[in-house]
């Protein structure tokens, strides 16, 4: 049963305690007064169940349609946006695109723009998933998000080679990354609004990632990306997307970063949190502080990969870098068969709180795009631990609202 059909059904029970209340009802007769034919007609005992059946099921509608949506709860302070495979922008999975479009006005790929997708070889791109993606967004009228340029996963290892294996140089390596950027920014144009320029380039430290891009062209390719990217499309935000943003150090070195890039004057405008987080961390104080520090320099703050795990974490550090693996043990998957209540309601709360925290910086943060639409496909059922069944979003496998999508709808700022 869905969740709006069990809340429905609640609210039915809670008015049968004055709609259905005794002294409204003959011994032999179990329709309420309201529901009361008129004294001349004579109703079978079977029409009166159709009758209630009706009563119950347009109840069940109202609630429904009562309901805001998420984009519309929050309209005026942020935009809510999912991440997308491609049986959702492809309409393949009719319901979960039904789901899309009712309920956010912002996309994000989950991989169809990634480098390995769309640039699989040094003189060939792949553009037609990618363009599937957008034309499915501006179809719908969704703020459409580019992710990501550069990035030291999901990038072809030729990226960084010659073709005898050995790492390019400088040079070569940025005139790769610019005819990357310029191809693929200057194909969507006008059309995807803002890009996740560099992704996870800071470590847990707070230094600068030690990935190939900085150890072949060296520290200022951040701002080459970002350069290359304005000139691709001068009116697109341009962001900056890490995880962890919330710790001390880590977020200490991002601040560095983007001080720095703003002295220099590079075309940068927003910091993506991706807030891949769990039930207990980070503390809506810890997200607060992060968002505040980076609105005063002044960034739009996007939340960029909201989701939240419910299971067991197996590692000594949290982290969402996707290279960490662990391998799987029944302990650590311990609801394959379904979310007891209690951790249902833990979820929901966090949620809320979540929600809430962003809801306070309205203005600075200006989006926040959860990393998938149901539990189904969330990639947190296979990561770090293969196999698991992890609950992490708003919609559950049957992509009904789970009562954590109450909790987001609740937090949302009063409407005047
Ligand atoms: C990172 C990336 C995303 C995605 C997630 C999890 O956070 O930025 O593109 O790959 O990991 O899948």
């Amino acid at each position: 049963m869905s969740f709006f059909a069990t809340r429905a059904s609640r609210e039915m029970r809670a008015r049968e305690g004055h709609d259905f209340s005794r002294a409204d009802r003959s011994p032999n007769n179990p329709i309420p007064s309201g529901l009361q034919p008129a004294r001349n007609l004579q109703f079978t005992c079977s029409q009166q169940r159709v009758a209630i059946f009706i009563a119950l099921l347009c109840t069940s509608i109202l609630a429904t349609a009562q309901q805001p949506t998420l984009k519309q709860a929050y309209d005026g302070c942020f935009v809510v946006g999912a991440a997308l495979n491609p049986s959702q922008f492809t309409e393949k999975n009719e319901k979960e695109s039904a789901l899309v479009k009712a309920q956010f006005n912002s996309t994000t790929p989950e991989n169809v723009l990634k480098w390995e997708a769309i640039h699989p070889q040094l003189d060939s791109y792949n553009f037609a998933p990618a363009d599937q993606y957008v034309d499915f967004g501006q179809k719908n009228h969704m703020f459409i998000i580019g992710h990501t340029l550069v990035w030291h996963h999901q990038t072809p290892k030729w990226v960084f080679e010659d073709e005898k294996g050995n790492p390019v140089s400088r040079k070569v390596l940025l005139k790769r990354m610019h005819d990357h950027i310029t191809t693929v920014v200057g194909r969507y144009r006008g059309r995807v609004k803002g890009w996740d320029v560099v992704n996870e380039v800071i470590d847990e430290d707070g230094s600068l990632r030690k990935s190939p891009w900085f150890n072949i062209i060296g520290p200022d390719y951040i701002e080459k990306a970002f350069e290359y990217a304005h000139k691709a499309d001068p009116q697109a935000q341009l962001y900056y997307n890490d995880y962890n943003l919330e710790t001390e150090a880590k977020r200490k070195g991002a601040l560095e970063l983007v001080k720095k890039l703003k002295a220099k004057h590079v075309p940068i405008t927003g910091v993506g949190l991706q807030d891949h987080v769990n039930l207990d961390g980070p503390s809506p104080d810890e997200i607060n502080a992060a968002i505040d520090d980076f609105g005063k320099l002044s960034m739009k703050v996007m939340i960029t990969e909201l989701d939240v795990t419910v299971l067991p974490w197996p590692t000594p550090q949290q982290t969402a870098d996707p290279s960490v693996r662990v391998a799987s043990n029944p302990k650590l998957n311990p609801y394959p068969d379904g979310l007891p209540d209690s951790v249902q309601q833990q979820l929901a709360k966090r949620y809320g709180d979540l929600f809430h925290a962003y809801a306070s910086h309205c203005g600075v943060v200006t989006r926040v795009t959860l990393w998938g639409v149901s539990d189904k496909s969330s990639w947190r059922n296979g990561w770090p631990i293969p196999g698991r069944t992890d609950y992490p979003l708003l919609f559950d496998r049957n992509d009904e609202p789970k009562p954590a999508f109450n909790a987001v709808i609740e937090a949302a700022p009063k409407k005047p």
